[in-house]
């Protein structure tokens, strides 16, 4: 029987650091799952200062966990496999990995579709996410029961302690993002459900932002001209703003909290992780976008201090936690 499920998601535009979060808490679930997405994703995890980095297999395999690949998620096979042998050879357990039957599967036709269609129009990452979902919705897809060996496929059962793990964002999600500018999946945690449990089930939703936003790819709310702004070039360099799929250069702007309430209450985070402020402190300046102004603050701490207030005053969060970029901060109220 479940026990209780706990998500895990972005509250921006991906790249919020949230395979840091769901690494720090692994320890404390029986099922790390994927619900979404594809090799679209990355995420980086720093072990032992090694820098580790996957784009399908969920980040419970660095704690010896069981890691599921979800129904709703899509799937590179060649790419999944070079992942095993990655994760095999730097010693981790890859028989824990599973993948449900009815994932689809990303085919050479899906990636070139991709690639010569709209990876230039819309900044997609050219993984063949687009297409491989249409091809699910016309009922036409492969599926990984059609060609995958059967001691990969997950035989449906969940038990315990389960954490999921979303992949990109709230502001990319195919409902609730700025369409066309999104990608092809459920990012919001409601999709966690495809998994195969009710929502009665979710415990905590757990939303990580950045205390900046980034945007990978085209979107009309990062304009051209913020390449112009010397600050916003510094925390590119700083914050190591380059996508783990494709290398581009991040767009940077100071955090829109109007946007950011607005994707809490969209999603019902229950708690908030505000990821790289260390970065912020780095760089020197203290600015965000409130209520359509600039508002600037003379320390990291003031502005950690306005956002908590603001944020209680206006949703239904919980718990506010401010985290750095590369040490592991745990959230010990979060996994109990
Ligand atoms: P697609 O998912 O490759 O179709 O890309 C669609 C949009 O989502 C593009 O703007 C991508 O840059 C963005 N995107 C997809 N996956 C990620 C991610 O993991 N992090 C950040 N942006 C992403």
């Amino acid at each position: 029987m479940i026990k209780f499920v706990d998500v895990i998601y972005g509250l921006s535009w991906g790249d919020e650091g949230k395979g840091k979060i769901a690494n720090a808490l692994a320890e404390k679930y029986d099922y790390v799952c994927r619900w979404n997405g594809g090799p679209n994703a990355g995420h980086t995890v720093y072990l032992n200062d090694k820098k580790y980095k996957t784009h399908m297999i969920p980040s419970g395999i660095f704690k010896g966990k069981k890691c599921i690949i979800g129904p709703g998620c899509v799937v590179n096979v060649k790419k999944f496999f070079e992942e095993i042998e990655y994760l095999k050879a730097s010693g981790f357990d890859t028989s824990l990995v599973k993948v449900s039957p009815n994932a689809h599967i990303i085919t050479e036709e899906h990636i070139q579709f991709d690639v010569n269609n709209l990876k230039k129009g819309l900044g997609t990452t050219g993984q063949g996410i687009a297409p491989c979902y249409a091809d699910k919705m016309l009922r036409k897809g492969i599926r990984a029961k059609d060609l995958f060996p059967s001691e990969y496929l997950w035989d449906g059962k969940l038990e315990g302690k389960v954490l999921c793990e979303g992949a990109q964002s709230v502001w990319l999600d195919i409902d609730h993002g700025c369409y066309p500018f999104v990608t092809s999946s459920t990012t919001m945690p409601y999709g966690a459900c495809s998994l195969g449990f009710s929502p009665q089930k979710i415990r905590r939703l757990i939303g990580v932002a950045k205390i900046y936003d980034t945007k990978s790819g085209v979107d009309p709310l990062f304009p051209e001209s913020l390449w112009d702004d010397e600050t916003l070039n510094k925390i590119i360099t700083i914050g190591e703003e380059f996508g783990s799929t494709t290398g581009r250069k991040r767009m940077v702007n100071w955090l829109n909290v109007d946007k950011l309430m607005e994707s809490i209450k969209i999603s019902g985070c229950t708690d908030l992780v505000i990821n790289k402020c260390d970065i912020l402190q780095a760089v020197g300046t203290f600015k965000l976008k409130f209520e359509n102004k600039l508002v600037e603050f003379s320390s990291l701490y003031e502005m950690q201090r306005f956002l908590d207030d603001v944020i209680r005053d206006n949703t239904d969060i919980v718990n506010i936690q401010f985290s750095g970029h590369k040490e592991n901060v745990a959230t010990p109220e979060m996994a109990q």
